[in-house]
């Protein structure tokens, strides 16, 4: 039997970064205020730095990804690194080839740092556990399970905008079952320790009853909105439920859409978050996304701020251990 992963190294700095569980606070910390350094006002020229130069990062992507990806590809390059972006789906994986031998290959490219989102659970945790003492993996994704930079970039988010964690309601509306950015965001925010994380989903949605510890569930929009301070919106994730009943978008839309007039039952001053993409008319309107209580596109930039901190972190610690 394979130990458990070792996401840390013996001075408590990460090697790989392939979930939250069990991430100290205070590491989270650290990579939030590294991020904040690489964050610019819309309009100016992105920060750029050479933490990573004469690095390699391949991103390996079997799932559709246009903003993780692009971010992750963004994020290396501005640090200096070589980027490669596969499809794995479409080369490997259709030709019959493993993907260990894959990452094999590109290990003999002198790859640094793989970045995968897969649909099958345990796929990022294996391969971290395969690679070389040089080489380090980071979760781009995985199934329903996690997505760890996500929650990360979530905390920082609402830490920029509401200052702290302290008291604060987090409300969490859409398909959870089915969402590794709702299990990634209960793991960065319980452990930042806000004040209550309220889960708000029709019964299909909802997840396992021993899942979110701590967390306070609701069927109902309006009172699971009542005095929050952030609500996040998730999208419906219809490739992931397959085989159960079908749901009516109207009526979802209906129950658990979020529009402006719902909007006004959480604080007046409650930011509204969506990892993307939007399903606008569905889960959103288009008035609360585009809205002034909207911070959808503050967390796109916050992603690459995000990426270019934890990248430039594994980077110094493998510096560290080689010195
Ligand atoms: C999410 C994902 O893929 O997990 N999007 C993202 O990473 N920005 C959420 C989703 O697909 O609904």
């Amino acid at each position: 039997m394979t130990q458990p992963l070792q996401q840390v190294d013996a001075s408590g700095r990460l090697r790989h970064l392939v979930t939250l569980d069990g991430l100290d606070a205070g590491l989270m910390r650290e990579l939030m205020a590294r991020a904040r350094a690489y964050l610019c006002q819309p309009g100016q020229l992105a920060v750029h730095g050479d933490d990573l130069r004469g690095w390699t990062v391949a991103n390996l992507f079997s799932e559709p990804s246009t903003r993780t990806r692009a971010s992750f590809e963004l994020a290396a390059l501005r640090l200096g690194a070589d980027v490669v972006n596969l499809d794995v789906m479409l080369s490997s994986r259709v030709k019959g080839e493993s993907i260990i031998d894959t990452i094999y290959t590109l290990e003999a490219m002198q790859v640094n740092v793989f970045v995968i989102r897969d649909a099958q659970p345990g796929i990022v945790e294996s391969v971290a556990q395969q690679v070389g003492e040089h080489v380090s993996v980071i979760s781009g994704g995985e199934a329903h399970i996690s997505h760890p930079t996500q929650g990360l970039l979530d905390a920082l988010t609402i830490q920029q905008l509401k200052g702290g964690f302290d008291n604060l309601t987090v409300t969490v509306v859409g398909d959870i079952r089915h969402s590794r950015v709702a299990r990634s965001a209960h793991r960065a925010l319980t452990a930042l320790g806000i004040a209550e994380l309220r889960l708000v989903a029709p019964e299909e949605m909802m997840p396992e009853s021993h899942e979110f510890q701590g967390a306070r569930r609701f069927s109902s929009f309006d009172e699971g909105l009542a005095g929050a301070d952030v609500v996040m919106m998730l999208r419906i994730q219809k490739e992931r439920i397959a085989g159960s009943v079908p749901t009516d978008i109207g009526r979802y839309s209906e129950h658990y859409g979020l529009t402006a007039a719902r909007l006004a039952r959480a604080k007046r001053d409650a930011i509204v978050m969506h990892p993307g993409p939007m399903n606008r008319g569905v889960e959103i309107t288009s008035e609360v996304a585009d809205g002034p209580q909207s911070v959808i596109r503050r967390q796109v930039a916050n992603g690459v701020a995000m990426r270019m901190a934890v990248l430039a972190h594994i980077a110094e610690a493998r510096r560290r251990r080689a010195s």
